[in-house]
């Protein structure tokens, strides 16, 4: 399975999902790539952390940009069980090669007005690449979700007017685990003590993407 965690939308969880992906894959016993994609380099920071913390990642992990994503990508694909993406929070050269191999996007955003309507512009990029790769699922999904009131209902009823995208019920919850994780090259999956809500919503995530 090729994942890519896509949205020209920044600082909507792409890295925060694409790292707790690839370890609890990881740790599921897949041979997981994790490729950076974006320049920014923050999944490579986390993959140094981690293994500076825990001996070695788990999962394999290198830096591709532009259309390098798309050809080295085809030619590592047989190689491992998952490839998980993670991209810039623009529209890249890089994101849209992934696009154009992955077999799944996976679109977090947060349930606010201007994460809604920056949808436009990845719907407009997922129906360029579906010309190319006709079978691309695109899932969006809140990601850093209001834990109660009206928010997420109203936010996950507008992304369903958007065209070329499924929503997503599992709703991933803005919870203290992800970046306390994140600071120490962990997954939720591997703190102590655990946020059981918080790996509930990632697990939830994971079985959908990965099914
Ligand atoms: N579910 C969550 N709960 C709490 N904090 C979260 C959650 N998801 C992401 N964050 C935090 O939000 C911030 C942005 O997350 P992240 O860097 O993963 O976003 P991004 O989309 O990859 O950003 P960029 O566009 O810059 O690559 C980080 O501080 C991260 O710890
Ligand atoms: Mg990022």
């Amino acid at each position: 399975m090729i994942l890519v965690i896509g949205n020209t939308k920044g600082g909507v969880g792409k890295t925060t999902i694409a790292v707790n992906l690839a370890v609890l894959r990881a740790a599921a016993g897949g041979d997981v790539l994790l490729v950076d994609g974006d320049d920014q380099g923050s999944a490579t920071l986390f993959t140094q952390l981690r293994s500076e913390n825990m001996g070695a990642p788990g999962y394999t992990a290198v830096v591709l940009q532009g259309a390098a994503v798309r050809t080295q990508v085809r030619q590592l694909a047989p190689k491992y069980g998952d490839i998980i993406i993670d991209v810039g929070g623009r529209d890249t050269g890089s994101l849209r090669a992934a696009l154009t191999v992955a077999h799944c996007l996976l679109v977090p955003l947060q349930p606010r007005s201007f994460d809604v309507w920056a949808l436009d512009q990845i719907s407009a990029l997922v129906k360029e690449a579906r010309e190319l790769n006709p079978d691309l699922r695109a899932l969006a999904f809140l990601n850093g979700a209001d834990p109660q009131g009206r928010d997420n209902a109203e936010a996950l009823e507008a992304i369903g007017e958007v065209e070329g995208l499924e929503v997503l019920k599992a709703v991933v919850v803005r919870r203290k685990a992800f970046p306390n994780a994140a600071a120490q090259g962990k997954a939720v999956t591997e703190m102590q003590p655990r946020d059981s809500k918080a790996v509930e919503e990632l697990t939830v995530l994971a079985d959908i993407a990965f099914s």
